[in-house]
């Protein structure tokens, strides 16, 4: 697909969604945060975890060597920062690893560089040096716009700040700008929902990624609720994603993802190559890629990648070899998450022909569409996904993590 028809495709268009698992792209960790929100468990590492400036130095450099030492590839046609905090380090490490990407891969012509950024580190200065630097496209996680959320999501921003830094966003020239929300925080009204995806779709962005907060384990937010705090409710959750729906459907936007919505020629490149299966290359902390067939996890542990990456190992500490009936299961995963849903295939007709598959079919969940099944009810996705799970390997196969190092890392 060209970047002129790229620049004007539908998101949901099922040739896009198809087109992006040829794209070749690369995800870059940045693990440092201000501090630990208290659902969040991506890897992260506080300044009092030892993500002080010198060590932001050393990864950094660690990062850059571990590209560097990267096996060549062609030219990546999507680049990813996301964290942790990609925009708690000086723009010019970014820009520094951007050219790294550049000297070991090359970028393709329209390239997406693509970076996450919290409001209270925006500024007018950084935004210029971001797009001076190459970056093509920032997501502001805004979360919310009503302070009391904030507050009990344990967020450092307060709302005017967010409204402040997409505003700027906007001014510094980064062709695309999007905002991350989240619904359903302990506290959270309906009509305090509405008054901030209002206000956010007012701003004009170009994509937004609406997400259900999630109490995932090991997190302070799981211990508060074992310990009797309200937690998410599912029924609230569910009406505030058919309230996002309708607005941003108001506004201009168009689903594209279970969780994401964009205006044409705004979707997320390196989003939609991993629900098509791309592949795509992978550097930090934690890291997860996929090259050559195969999924590989770097290490989580911040002294053990820098150790291994400075000594000149790996850091990778696990490989997975994706083939045969997990790969096919995968492939509908993944690929069901999108509007465009995806290519039957075989797995599709294993599916589409078990007991759930005619079930799901039956109640009006899943629809086979020219060739293609697609999730019609979008917040039962994860049904779909567990009828995919469960369905029997037909023959031989699967998958299997080659552990290379202790679970610790
Ligand atoms: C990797 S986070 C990092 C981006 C940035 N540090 C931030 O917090 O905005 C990307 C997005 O994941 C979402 N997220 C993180 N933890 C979540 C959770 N437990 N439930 C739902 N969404 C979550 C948030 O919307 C966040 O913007
Ligand atoms: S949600 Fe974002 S800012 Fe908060 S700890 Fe996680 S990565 Fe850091």
């Amino acid at each position: 697909m060209s970047s002129a028809a790229l620049s004007t495709v539908a998101p949901d268009s099922p040739e896009l969604a198809d087109t992006a698992a040829a794209w070749r792209s690369a995800y870059v960790h940045i693990p440092f945060c201000r501090r630990r929100c208290p659902y969040c468990d991506f890897a992260v590492v506080t300044p009092e975890e030892g993500g002080t400036a010198p060590t932001v130095d050393r990864y950094v450099a660690a990062v850059a060597a571990e590209i560097a030492g990267a096996e060549p590839w062609r030219p990546l046609d999507a680049v990813n920062f996301g964290g942790g905090t990609p925009s708690s380090t000086a723009p010019g490490d970014i820009t520094r690893l951007i050219r790294a990407l550049r000297d070991r891969f090359g970028l393709a012509g329209a390239a997406e560089v693509s970076l996450e950024a919290n409001p209270e580190d925006w500024s007018d200065e950084i935004g210029a040096a971001y797009l001076d630097g190459g970056v093509t496209r920032v997501t502001l996680g805004v979360q919310s716009l009503d302070d009391g959320v904030l507050g009990s999501l344990g967020r450092v921003h307060v709302g005017e700040q967010a409204v402040s830094a997409v505003a700027s966003a906007r001014r510094s020239g980064v062709p695309s700008v999007g905002i991350d929300l989240m619904y359903g925080a302990p506290g959270e009204s309906l009509d305090s929902w509405r008054a901030t995806v209002t206000k956010a779709l007012a701003l004009g962005v170009d994509h937004v990624s609406a997400y259900a907060l999630t109490v995932e384990p090991g997190t302070a937010l799981a211990s508060a609720v074992t310990a009797g705090a309200p937690g998410p409710d599912p029924d609230d959750q569910a009406d505030k994603y058919e309230l996002f729906d309708a607005l941003a459907a108001g506004a201009g936007l168009i689903r594209y993802e279970v969780s994401n919505w964009a205006r044409p020629g705004h979707v997320c490149r390196y989003n939609l190559s991993t629900w098509a299966q791309g592949e795509y290359a992978a550097f930090g902390l934690g890291a997860h890629g996929h090259r050559g067939g195969r999924r590989t996890r770097n290490a989580r542990v911040l002294d053990v990648y820098l150790d291994r990456v400075e000594s000149a190992s790996s850091p990778q500490v696990a490989v997975e070899e994706v083939a045969g009936w997990s790969r096919e299961q995968e492939r509908l995963m993944v690929g069901l998450r999108r509007a465009a849903g995806v290519v039957a295939g075989w797995g599709g007709e294993i599916l589409a022909g078990s007991e759930e598959g005619k079930r799901l079919i039956a109640a009006g969940v899943l629809e086979l569409r020219a060739g293609r099944l697609v999730v019609s009810r979008p917040l039962l996705t994860d049904e779909v996904v567990r009828a995919v799970l469960a369905l029997k390997e037909p023959q031989g196969g699967g998958r299997a993590w080659l552990s290379l190092s202790p679970r610790d890392c």
